[in-house]
């Protein structure tokens, strides 16, 4: 990768993403767009950014063709519990957006990310160490176009050769942006309620295991894979990759390690829980560490150690702020 263009790049991930980029590959070899600047103080200022709808094809079209990136982060999209609210929205954004982002890189010859998620699978595929092939009928509207944007995304390989590549992201977990309307963000906000109220009450239950991953481990994951070997993919989109699967319960007592009087209580949402139960209790990594050596290397353990120390840093700062 040489020049990279990143959607919704003021997002969890993005606003990290681009940081990683801009230090990897250069300032001005990292064009950030979102469909709003109001995060824009969270990314590395110097590099180039402008407002994109990747709705508006035009729009999107006119960047790629001043900017001409070799690589396309297509990180725009509405996620799971938000989708839920407007599903028709959320339909409009994540298929049209991908549509168009597909599109262009065909026209400009660039190589396309697409990040799916564990909600590509459904109540009928395997719960326990899910695998990469096998059944996929979700059933949440997000979880629908993840996995319609998966054959999209393999249409456009086996059809116009166009490099696209993909990873099934678990639930992320990350401290410089707050996670955009997910199933998996009380695994975020219970590390900031641990150290400002000593407690947390969460909308999951207590015994529901999910895919997880610490933001760093995320970074590199997407790095490694749009910079590794096409010749050793088997499978291009999506790739299962997790790092860790816990419950409520497990975080809550990793973090009792620290805050020994951290109180875990329940307020399950049922929008929210549904969706969790249809979702896999841990997937199976292995062809994204045979084909390109995914190797996460934070556990639970050394994740909630190093969001413990990064959220009281940055709690103190806004509290003397
Ligand atoms: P987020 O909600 O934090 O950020 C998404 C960004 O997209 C936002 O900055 C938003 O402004 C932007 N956006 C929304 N509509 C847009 C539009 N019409 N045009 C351009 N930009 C638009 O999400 P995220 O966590 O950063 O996720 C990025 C991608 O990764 C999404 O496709 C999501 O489904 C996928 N993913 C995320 C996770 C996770 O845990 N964070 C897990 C699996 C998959
Ligand atoms: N973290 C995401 C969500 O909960 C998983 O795709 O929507």
């Amino acid at each position: 990768m040489k020049k990279i263009l990143v959607t919704g790049s003021l997002g969890q991930i993005g606003v990290e993403l681009i940081n990683y980029l801009r230090d990897l590959y250069g300032e001005n070899s990292v064009f950030a767009t979102d469909v709003s600047d109001k995060e824009l103080a969270k990314i590395k200022s110097d590099g180039p950014f402008e407002i994109l709808d990747v709705r508006d094809g035009k729009a999107f079209d006119h960047i790629v063709s001043s900017f001409r990136p070799d690589t396309i982060f297509h990180l725009a999209g509405i996620l799971s519990a938000n989708a839920e609210k407007l599903p028709q929205k959320a339909w409009d954004i994540n298929m049209n957006g991908l549509f168009n982002a597909l599109e262009i890189a065909r026209n400009y010859e660039t190589s396309l990310f697409f990040p799916s998620s564990i909600a590509a699978f459904g109540p009928g595929s395997p719960s326990d160490n899910t695998p990469q092939d096998c059944m996929q009928r979700p059933s949440t509207i997000y979880g629908i176009s993840k996995v319609a944007g998966e054959l999209l995304c393999d249409y456009y390989h086996s059809k116009y050769e166009l490099d696209t590549r993909g990873v099934r992201f678990p639930g992320l977990i990350s401290h410089e942006a707050l996670p955009g309307g997910g199933t998996t963000d009380y695994a975020v906000h219970i590390y900031y309620d641990a150290l400002t109220k000593k407690k947390y009450t969460s909308f999951i239950a207590s015994a529901t295991y999910m895919d997880m991953m610490y933001m760093p481990d995320a970074l590199n994951a997407m790095v490694k894979l749009m910079e590794a070997d096409p010749s050793r993919l088997v499978h291009r989109n999506c790739f299962n990759i997790t790092a860790m699967s816990f419950s409520p319960d497990d975080v809550a007592k990793e973090i009792q390690k620290y805050i020994p009087d951290f109180v875990l209580d329940y307020d399950v949402d049922p929008v929210r829980q549904s969706i969790a139960e249809s979702w896999p209790n841990s997937i199976d990594p292995s062809c994204a560490v045979e084909e390109w050596g995914f190797s996460p290397a934070y556990d639970l353990e050394a994740m909630t150690i190093d969001m413990l120390e990064k959220v009281a840093l940055k709690t103190k700062v806004q509290e003397e702020a």
